[in-house]
């Protein structure tokens, strides 16, 4: 709106008084002159209501025009986001946001080589700049390199040779002095006829993939290669995480009893029984997943003893009742106790950290200034230390290689104290299942 609009009415009303004054005062003013000045004034009053007037139509117009694009942006609108993307099988993703412009990269595991983009971006029409990528297998065997009609075995980030009769090497490359033993296989699964062209003079044959030609030119058959002998179990990368059953042409892996084999087919993943829906443990106690295994447990509180007595205020921790005023032995019992299970595996490399214990102060009532972490008790005190990892907080450290099945016990102090005088101690009872096995 021009400003001078509603400036020039406000002007003229002054003027308008004034002239009537002056009517009153001097009655010789001329009556037609008069008129007409009134005339003007009416006429110029009615330019400035029509000048108002547009300015107000303009601004409502402009109004309106805001109102309409404001809506239209709306902050309500859905960013735009990209389909979920996964880490692929034997693979990794880094990144997570599917917003427009994100990137995410995608990673093979040692032994696998990535077939597709190894990062993709997010674009504006919600699509990603290439399709997914998966992980392949990086062949080992896939360049020649077994000679002499050696046969190459594929193992994981390896490969071995299985020489003819009358060669020997890591690849075949050398004569042997006494040729190699045939083995006899009496299941007739682990040996089948191999196929054969003759080619101008000689007889070509061929076996399938993972059975090996044996025997001599006229009277050859294919036999099995196992697998999981010719790579054992020392082998790192292991052939299977557990066990290796070798079948006609191939192998698969076994996992024990209490684990499921993982869709990668060499890995064992522990199967938690606690959470199956029967009810595998009595009542009154606690399921607790192990190895391969689970344990039912009810941690019970010390039992009372003159003026100490404990209740249980959950399935896992037991408080002191309030001591008498003067009785110091029972102000320097636990506060509180509680209880833990971990379950690990055989062989962990150490050091490392298992478990963490830390204070927290009551609402309105001043923490303990200081804190001190120890261990006091248990089976398996020398595996273990216990270190600060910072003002608040201690730590139970594994130092010594475990193997299991084996079960520690280890008890832990934290001791709070307020400008150096004792407060109140903390007991943790930490309770370790070792499976069997190393994983
Ligand atoms: C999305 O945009 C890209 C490049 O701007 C284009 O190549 C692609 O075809 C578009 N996809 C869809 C589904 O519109
Ligand atoms: C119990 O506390 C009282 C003081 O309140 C004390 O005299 C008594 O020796 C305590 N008994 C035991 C067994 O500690
Ligand atoms: C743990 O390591 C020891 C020594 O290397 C080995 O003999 C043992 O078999 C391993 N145990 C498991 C369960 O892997």
């Amino acid at each position: 709106m021009r400003p001078r609009g509603p400036g020039a009415l406000f002007l003229l009303m002054p003027l308008l008084v004034a002239s009537s004054a002056q009517l009153g005062a001097q009655n010789c003013v001329n009556k037609q002159q008069l008129l007409t000045a009134i005339r003007q004034l009416q006429q110029l009053l009615k330019t400035q209501e029509t000048r108002f007037a547009e300015g107000v139509r303009s601004v409502r117009s402009r109004l309106a025009a805001l109102q309409g694009s404001v809506s239209r942006v709306g902050p309500d609108a859905p960013p735009v986001t990209c389909p979920a993307l996964k880490a692929p099988p034997d693979g990794r993703k880094f990144g997570s946001k599917y917003l427009v412009d994100h990137e995410v990269h995608f990673t093979c595991n040692p032994g696998f080589q990535l077939v597709g983009p190894s990062s993709v971006v997010c674009l504006h029409n919600g699509t990603w700049t290439g399709a997914e990528p998966h992980c392949t297998d990086i062949s080992e065997c896939s360049s020649q390199l077994c000679q002499n009609g050696g046969t190459c075995v594929e193992g994981v980030n390896q490969y071995k040779c299985i020489c003819p009769p009358g060669r020997t090497g890591n690849r075949c490359q050398q004569q042997a002095q006494t040729a190699t033993p045939e083995r006899v296989v009496s299941d007739p699964a682990f040996s089948r006829a191999p196929r054969c062209a003759q080619v101008e003079r000689t007889r070509q044959c061929s076996c399938e993939a993972g059975f090996q030609l044996s025997g001599v030119a006229g009277d050859s058959v294919c036999q099995d290669v196992n697998e999981c002998e010719l790579y054992g179990q020392e082998a790192r990368p292991r052939l299977c995480m557990h066990a290796c059953v070798n079948t006609p042409g191939s192998y698969r892996c076994a996992c024990p009893s209490g684990y499921r084999t993982l869709p990668d087919g060499k890995s064992c993943e522990d199967v938690d029984e606690c959470v199956s829906p029967q009810h595998l443990c009595p009542r009154g106690t606690t399921c607790v997943n192990t190895g391969g295994s689970f344990q039912c447990v009810s941690p019970a509180c010390p039992e009372a003893s003159g003026n100490v007595s404990y209740v249980k205020t959950s399935p896992f921790q037991c408080e002191r009742n309030p001591c008498p005023m003067d009785s110091r032995p029972c102000r320097l019992l636990p506060k509180t106790i509680s209880f833990h299970y971990l379950s690990l595996p055989s062989n962990l490399t150490t050091p490392i950290a298992l478990f963490r214990v830390a204070t927290a102060s009551a609402p309105g009532r001043p923490g303990p200034n200081s804190l001190r972490f120890g261990i006091v008790g248990g089976n398996g005190r020398g595996h273990f230390v216990m270190q600060r990892a910072d003002r608040q907080t201690g730590e139970l450290i594994l130092v010594q290689t475990l193997e299991g099945p084996q079960t520690l016990e280890v008890d832990v102090d934290m001791s709070e104290y307020l400008d150096r005088s004792f407060q109140a101690n903390h007991l943790s009872k930490v309770t370790i299942f070792v499976s069997p096995y190393d994983f």
